[in-house]
């Protein structure tokens, strides 16, 4: 079919980059002149495994263009997936998405599909329809499609999905979309689509999220109370995940959720809630717990040093996970900040984050291009994301190189008992 894709993020641009590779012909749509060269040349604007290579590969069927007007004509079905971020009140913005909405509106020259794959709160894509054929010439069917792609897996997310979602309100728009995504629910793919209403579909997005945010307050909270019981969180969460109803993912104890959608979706939900008049009460201890778990392991450090006044800090990991660039609520930036606060010095480290981190913390802190350099002669090292070569890092290294060996590690990364045979002061979560 012909599908145009509106904003070129990690939910657009991957969209339609896989769109294409089902061998739809797709237009990707964004403001930025300069993203669209970058698209134009083959090269991902974002750091996402595979995306490239499908870029570079599904070439032909994808075009990348600022020119809305002409990108919105003969389409059969336009996706929107630009960003709804978090106001100052924790409710989504949705300036952007109304934008689009608009735009569409005034270039479309035939019947067509809107598919709204932005994460938007419970009944927009009413407004969205209403907005759209209130006297329009054409029929446009509106039909809420959210994503569940995550950061650094987004490709395999989309192709090989857990599940499609598909909230509809009329026949014909399920029969597009039951042809539309049609090459994904076979081999090799094979994935599920799921049929329902548009406001169940939106709350699916919201409350799978929400759970999973949910899943990782509630551990840390066990976790922080495995310390005051002398329990190791490690274990009782292997002895946890062996119920198949508990199940192991999304238990890993740590520093806290950041990116750009647990924080924002529990604040978006918790918001929406509150003003229905029926608050979700364990959506906001979630959102309290990990606001609180993001500065555990400073608290930690303050109480065993008092004075902090010009300690030289090593800061390993700054992304808000591994496999990413992206730094958005990431642990790392407000441990930074509370570090030179205290006048600490700080030397980051990151393989794929430092350069994002310079635009935030420019000459007020130190950079390193190695592990090596960045702990080399430190007082003190805090660890902020699990990337491989800091969970394999020899663990040899701390002692040989800090001044003393201190490490707090908001990530679980080593064993305990390997870390005791090479003496390290070692802080970790729930252990
Ligand atoms: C998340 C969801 O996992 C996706 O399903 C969803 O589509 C996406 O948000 C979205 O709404 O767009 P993402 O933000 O990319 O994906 O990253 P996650 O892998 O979910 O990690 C989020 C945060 O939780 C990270 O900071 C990570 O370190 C933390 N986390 C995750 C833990 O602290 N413990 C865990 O066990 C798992």
């Amino acid at each position: 079919m012909e599908v145009a894709v509106a904003g070129t993020g990690y939910v657009g641009l991957v969209t339609g980059v896989s769109l294409a590779h089902i061998n739809h012909h797709v237009t990707c749509i964004d403001i930025d002149q300069n993203k669209i060269d970058i698209m134009n040349k083959g090269i991902s604007p974002i750091y996402e495994d595979k995306l490239e290579d499908l870029m570079k590969k599904n070439r032909s069927n994808l075009k990348y263009t600022t020119d809305y007007k002409e990108a919105y004509k003969n389409k059969d079905v336009i996706f929107v997936g630009v960003g709804t971020p978090e106001r100052e009140d924790g409710s989504a913005n949705l300036d952007y998405v109304y934008q689009v909405i608009d735009q569409i509106k005034a270039s479309i020259n035939k019947d067509c599909v809107v598919i709204i794959k932005s994460t938007v709160p419970i009944g927009t894509n009413d407004i969205i329809e209403e907005k759209l054929n209130t006297d329009s010439k054409y029929k446009i069917d509106v039909v809420s499609n959210p994503e569940f792609l995550a950061q650094g897996t987004a490709v395999k997310d989309t192709l090989y999905a857990s599940r499609i979602i598909i909230g509809v309100e009329n026949d014909h728009a399920k029969k597009i979309m039951e042809e539309f995504y049609l090459p994904l629910t076979k081999e090799p793919y094979n994935v599920p689509i799921i049929f329902m209403n548009r406001k169940s579909a939106e709350m699916v997005k919201y409350a799978s999220n929400n759970f999973l945010a949910l899943k990782i307050s509630f551990i840390n909270e066990i976790a922080n109370f495995c310390e005051s019981v002398g329990a190791n969180i490690e274990d009782v969460t292997k002895g946890m995940g062996y119920d198949s109803r508990i199940g192991n993912k999304f238990l890993n104890a740590g520093i806290g959720y950041g990116g750009s959608c647990f924080p924002k979706d529990t604040k978006a939900l918790h918001w929406l809630s509150k003003t229905l008049g029926n608050e979700l009460k364990t959506i906001k201890a979630c959102i309290e717990v990990n606001k609180a778990q993001k500065i555990k392991l400073f608290e930690k450090f303050k109480k065993d040093y008092p004075d902090l006044k010009n300690k030289k800090v090593a800061i390993l990991g700054v992304t808000f996970k591994p496999g990413t660039d992206d730094l958005r609520e990431a642990p790392s930036i407000i441990n930074t900040e509370l570090l030179l606060e205290c006048g600490c010095e700080v030397t980051a480290y990151d393989p794929i984050g430092l350069d994002n981190f310079r635009k935030i913390f420019k000459d007020k802190i130190m950079y390193a291009n190695t592990i090596i350099s960045a702990i080399k002669d430190k007082d003190v090292c805090f660890i902020f994301t699990e990337w491989p070569e800091i969970k394999n890092i020899d663990l040899k290294l701390y002692a040989k190189l800090m001044i003393k060996p201190v490490v707090y590690d908001g990530r679980n990364c080593y064993n305990l008992e390997e870390v005791k045979k090479h003496e390290i002061i070692y802080k970790s979560i729930g252990r």
